[in-house]
């Protein structure tokens, strides 16, 4: 019997994490050396739908699910949304080789990778804005007020400029270029980071909309220095500008301030914490020769890194 595959990519924030939830512009990119898959098998010996997690170590009946579940939750929103009143009978089997919790888009990934597989099982082959809008409501359920950011990347595979609640915009790459992701190997715990910038913000409401402001300027210099593939080192600076009002926004952490440092000191042009931060990763930019690609590897391993990924961001459609 026929089997239905879907994957979709990792991603990255470049610029603008946080200030993005309060309408300023960021830039986010594909992560597309990551992947999670969707495969759905069709049965002819059972009933309903199998989900079969092997790295989360669960397998079970979608009929049995918890209410919460974020995996039921995507699987039902899609079936209502394709006019289905009950599941296919079939195993689908759900990977992923995004690291999970560290900020790189691996719970939109997932979602989007089964939304797709039981489109093509339909005979609907959804299109990205179909795909993010339904990945958008699961996304509310865990992370309170997301801004829609990891959804729209992660379903259109493109490098975006992104701003709340307007059409996308995809942005051209002139130039490739390259960035090495270093893993602090501590979960990043978005909802909790993206409420305590709300509180802090609720607090000094000033002081914060100063931050968002800056965030926002560097997001739109970088996106002329992308566009226009200009100096890869002035890119390298708004990155370490970035860091600094992440820093004073309060979301950095020792661990990414370590791994930043030693990325700079190894020879990247520009480094600082990417998405929701106080753990996960941070990304480095780095000349792409492969020994300058080498030593800011080395140097992040060296210092504790758990997991090291070099991406390069270009701006080449890959569906
Ligand atoms: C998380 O990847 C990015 C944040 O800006 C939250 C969001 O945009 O929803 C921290």
């Amino acid at each position: 019997m026929t089997r239905f595959q879907a994957t979709a990519p990792g991603k990255i924030i470049l610029f603008g994490e946080h200030a993005v939830v309060y309408n300023r512009p960021a830039i986010a990119v594909p992560v597309l050396n990551v992947r999670a898959r969707a495969e759905l098998e069709p049965t002819t010996d059972r009933d309903g739908l199998q989900i079969v997690a092997p790295d989360l170590d669960r397998n079970y009946r979608l009929a049995e699910a918890e209410p919460d579940d974020a995996l039921a939750l995507i699987i039902r929103s899609t079936l209502a949304y394709l006019d289905q009143s009950k599941p296919p009978s079939a195993i689908l089997t759900v990977s992923s080789t995004i690291p999970l919790g560290r900020g790189l888009g691996s719970g939109a990934a997932i979602s989007t990778s089964i939304a797709r597989v039981l489109g093509h099982f339909y005979g609907r082959d959804l299109a990205p804005a179909e795909l993010s809008s339904l990945v958008y409501e699961v996304e509310k359920l865990y992370h309170g007020t997301p801004s829609g950011i990891d959804n729209t990347v992660v379903a259109f595979e493109q490098p975006v400029y992104f701003v709340r609640q307007q059409p996308i915009e995809r942005m051209p790459v002139a130039r490739p270029f390259t960035l090495v992701v270093g893993d602090t190997g501590r979960v990043s715990p978005t909802h909790k980071a993206v409420g305590y910038v709300r509180e802090q913000w609720q607090a000094d409401p000033a002081g914060y909309e100063q931050y968002f402001d800056e965030a926002g300027r560097i997001a739109a210099a970088a996106r002329e220095l992308i566009e226009q593939g200009r100096s890869i080192a002035k890119l390298g600076q708004l990155m370490d500008e970035n860091q600094s009002v992440l820093e004073k926004m309060g979301v950095s952490s020792p661990e990414l301030e370590q791994l930043i440092q030693v990325a700079r000191q190894a020879g990247a042009l520009g480094a600082k914490l990417s998405g929701a931060g106080w753990g996960g990763n941070m990304i480095a930019l780095v000349e792409p020769q492969p020994e300058a690609i080498r030593a800011v590897t080395q140097a992040l391993t060296q210092s504790g890194a758990t997991g090291v990924i070099v991406t390069e961001v270009d701006g080449i459609h890959h569906p």
